[in-house]
């Protein structure tokens, strides 16, 4: 029976593992800092925007989200042609992997980083080329060159490290790079530095953006590519025809348009950053330089120890307190480390309070 049910499912699909989220409880007495999403409430304006649609909720969605394309073209003063929407940025991710690779084509990526490009990679029983970052997470620009690979996907600013790479740095690497380079951007609108600016010069840059950090619309689903015309244009055959909704549509454009509550919720969070980074020094914790809303921790116990043990010891202990952040225990370097969303301050005050419990206990 079972034979007849299951028979036709292609062998690479049998064995793929699928990605596995953060948390994602259903009570909220949680306090939650464990997938990045916004502490602040998104623009006011998204609630009349979505009332908008209601009545239209008969009728299809834009296929090619023309009116939240052209507030997006605005934004990063790009043209329409250049952009193409998704269901949240893992939509666009998916739809580049699906483009480049299969099992002849291989995708290229460097770990420690976002863990839904291997998930891709698996779907399409493409070859995964892995690069190694090193302790300090800097890029190893000639090995990412020397790929073979039609597609590389890096995340910058980087998850779960937070460092986030210069332009200079991402010029060198598409000017010798052969394939695309994806720039996963999901957290860039916390940094310093974004890759907009390179758009023009490099046709085989492409840019991934998502309304799920910046914008507090994690629940939403809308992220966006920018890239060459030539590509959007095939990126375009390739995705689902309505692959964002009338509702969706609709939120994403009154946010991107709302630039002053936008503004200020990315000044809290920087600021609450640069508190919270500076809490974790005077414990004398190393912690990656955070580009993005949130910060790579190495936690240390009362005796001085750290390591695996100790950074799995303060996950547990926080999720007791109904406090969750995020624990990477498959990686060398991210065994020891935690990753804590950056939250509103009473949030951030009441997990100092649970961390100085934890080393009072330890
Ligand atoms: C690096 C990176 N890229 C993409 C995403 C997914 O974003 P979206 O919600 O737009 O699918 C995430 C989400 O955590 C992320 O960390």
């Amino acid at each position: 029976m079972e034979g007849k049910v299951h028979g036709g499912i292609l062998p690479h699909i049998r064995s793929h593992k699928g990605y596995v989220p953060g948390v994602q409880p259903s009570d909220k007495d949680w306090i939650k800092l464990n997938t990045n999403e916004n502490p602040y409430l998104c623009s006011p304006s998204v609630k009349n925007a979505i009332n908008g649609e209601i009545d239209d909720l008969r009728l299809y969605s834009s296929p090619d989200c023309k009116s939240l394309r052209e507030a997006i073209c605005r934004r990063h003063n790009v043209s329409a042609d250049q952009v193409i929407v998704g269901n949240g940025s893992d939509d666009v991710l998916n739809v580049l992997a699906r483009s480049f690779c299969d099992w002849n084509h291989s995708i290229a990526t460097i770990l420690p980083s976002y863990s839904l490009y291997p998930v891709l990679a698996s779907l399409q029983n493409s070859k995964l080329e892995i690069l190694e970052f090193s302790r300090d997470f800097t890029l190893p620009v000639e090995k990412i060159t020397q790929s073979k690979a039609g597609i590389f996907f890096l995340t910058s600013p980087n998850a779960p490290s937070g460092i986030g790479y210069d332009n200079n740095t991402l010029r060198q690497i598409l000017t010798a790079y052969s394939g695309i380079l994806v720039v996963d951007e999901a957290y860039a609108d916390f940094a310093d530095e974004n890759a907009i600016e390179l758009i023009e010069e490099f046709s085989n840059l492409f840019i991934t953006r998502t309304f799920s950090k910046s914008y507090a619309l994690a629940g939403l689903r809308v992220g966006y590519g920018i890239g060459d015309p030539e590509l959007v244009n095939t990126l375009h055959g390739v995705r689902d025809v309505y692959n964002v909704d009338r509702l969706a549509q609709a939120a994403a454009e009154a946010a991107i348009e709302d630039f002053d509550h936008f503004a200020e919720s990315l000044c809290k969070i920087r600021d609450s950053r640069a508190e919270f980074s500076s809490r974790l020094h005077s414990r004398n914790w190393f912690t990656y330089p955070s580009q993005t809303n949130f910060v790579f921790t190495e936690p240390v116990d009362s005796a001085g120890k750290k390591g695996p043990e100790v950074a799995s010891s303060l996950y547990e202990f926080l999720k007791t307190q109904k406090i969750l952040v995020r624990y990477f225990p498959n990686h060398s370097l991210t065994e020891s480390f935690l990753r804590v969303t950056i939250g509103t301050d009473s949030e951030m005050e009441t997990l100092n309070r649970a961390i100085d419990q934890w080393t009072a206990n330890e």
